[in-house]
């Protein structure tokens, strides 16, 4: 009865996959416990296409995803698109529609190639959904309560002309250590020399082509300092892959960490801080925190507790990430 089973489920798997995958449900791993996994690929930005160095990710973790529900674990896999940013704000502008039009478009367009490659996520969302407002609301207010956040006077380079601050890469000029021309804002590509964009000489707006100036404005920062033992501990816990937890040693030997800086002025397209009108949470603030809006949106359409999910020792959660965002992803 055994080999006719196994003669079941190749038929089955050749009819189609979705009665592969009911199949699976029926045949639970018969070794060892049933496991709960929440699976994350990393948000693709919404200002591009999805490109092959993504796509390797996103196959790479449907992959495993696959693999995992086949043995008969409970498992839930969750992506989103990062929406938020002057990048979002200066396209959405040139192209004469809104941000919402934007997200709208461009995600169809990456939810359609992502299933074109055969990746089937349990659902995909948006950073800017309400779901991952709530969130972002909730994590500020534990912050606060936590005395977490200092508020400091910070230095940007501003265009007139557009009206808005410049982030590092909206900025080139010539470096102030070899003098090589046309250096973007944070770090020269001839010396290697790093630099705020106030250190450039002769800086230019690459969105309007003028000279911004210097302007100071009010930044919400989170003081890591507090969580320094947490995170050499955490990261150090063996919860890690081994090569991301030595790399983020290099990270953590500083003394003492440096505040963190979560917000941005207006005008700045993202969620504005309740309590701080005017300012608005940075891009890199409210992106993880998207992976738990898309798993809130999914428990709300199918009766689960993102509780469960996410605040549940007995559940397990693997981010499927590219190194060049251990730094940002672990900390944020
Ligand atoms: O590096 C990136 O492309 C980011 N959009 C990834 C965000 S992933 C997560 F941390 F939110
Ligand atoms: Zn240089």
């Amino acid at each position: 009865s055994q080999k006719k089973r196994k003669g079941s489920i190749a038929r089955r798997f050749r009819e189609n996959r979705a009665s592969f995958r009911f199949a699976a449900a029926r045949f639970r791993p018969t070794l060892g416990a049933m496991r709960r996994i929440l699976v994350t690929s990393a948000l693709p930005y919404i200002n591009g296409h999805i490109h092959l160095g993504y796509l390797v990710e996103a196959i790479q973790t449907d992959i495993w995803v696959r693999f995992q529900k086949l043995r008969g674990h409970d498992v839930r896999y969750f992506c989103a698109d990062d929406t938020h940013g002057t990048a979002t704000m200066l396209r959405a502008k040139s192209e004469g529609r809104t941000e919402a039009e934007l997200i709208a478009a461009v995600s169809a367009d990456h939810q359609q190639d992502l299933a074109g490659f055969g990746i089937s996520f349990d659902h995909f969302s948006n950073t800017d959904s309400d779901a991952s407002r709530e969130v972002c609301h909730d994590i500020w207010k534990a912050l606060r309560a936590a005395d977490m956040i200092v508020e400091k006077d910070v230095e940007q380079l501003f265009d007139t002309q557009e009206g808005i601050f410049l982030a590092d890469r909206f900025v080139r000029g010539t470096c102030p250590n070899c003098k090589t021309p046309d250096q973007p804002g944070d770090n020269c590509s001839k010396c290697d020399a790093t630099y705020t964009p106030a250190d450039l000489i002769d800086p230019v707006s690459v969105v309007s082509g003028t000279r911004p100036e210097v302007r100071n404005a009010v930044h919400l920062l989170v003081n890591i300092e507090k969580l320094h033992a947490f995170l050499d501990e955490w990261t150090q816990s063996g919860t890690l892959p081994s090569e991301s937890a030595n790399y983020l040693k290099n990270f953590f030997l500083t003394e003492p960490l440096r505040d963190w800086d979560v917000s941005r002025p207006a005008p700045y397209f993202g969620f504005e801080i309740p309590d701080s009108p005017g300012n608005y949470w940075y891009v890199w603030f409210d992106a993880p925190i998207g992976y738990i809006g898309s798993t809130s949106e999914w428990c709300a359409a199918n009766g689960q507790s993102l509780d469960d999910w996410w605040k549940n020792d007995h559940a397990e959660i693997h981010h499927f990430i590219g190194k060049d965002i251990v730094y940002f992803h672990t900390l944020f």
